[in-house]
């Protein structure tokens, strides 16, 4: 069902825990699921310098995690914004149709946490982020983008 990529990054995932000098921290949750993920940024000179998350939630919304903090990470903002749920999942190898909604949710939590790292700087994060929910209700569903048929 998972490929090897997967089963790797959630037996031993990347960057995982929180980062205290975080300037931009990002929380997102699937409300049919009630998965929940929480992305840490430190970001110095428009560079992702740092990152860490924390997910409750499903094995391959652990593995999506941890392979979104290793895209960005080192990264301009620009391309931690230009991350699509898409790579995640190719970069994991594929995932199963009834998952896509978890790479939905790294994908969001990165962008909520550059989101809130403009709003700490005074910029209004929809000037550069599009697409953020706000998953801190957990009242909205995140769909896959594919006819919003996830699970
Ligand atoms: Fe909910 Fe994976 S994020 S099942």
């Amino acid at each position: 069902m998972y490929t090897d990529k997967v089963m790797e990054h959630f037996a031993n995932p990347s960057n995982v825990g929180e980062l205290p000098d975080a300037n931009g921290i990002g929380e997102v949750g699937n409300a049919k699921c009630g998965d929940i993920m929480k992305m840490y940024l430190k970001i110095e000179g428009g560079i992702i310098q740092d990152v860490r998350f924390k997910t409750f939630g499903c094995g391959a919304a652990i593995a999506t995690s941890s392979i979104a903090t290793e895209l960005i990470k080192g990264k301009p903002i620009e391309d931690a914004l230009a991350l699509s749920n898409k790579t995640v999942v190719k970069e994991l190898g594929g995932l199963p149709d009834a998952k896509l909604h978890c790479s939905v949710l790294a994908e969001q939590a990165v962008k909520a946490a550059v989101s809130d790292y403009y709003k700490r700087q005074g910029i209004e994060p929809s000037l550069f982020v599009i697409a953020v929910k706000d998953g801190t209700s957990h009242e909205e569903h995140i769909c896959c983008g594919e006819g919003g048929n996830c699970s």
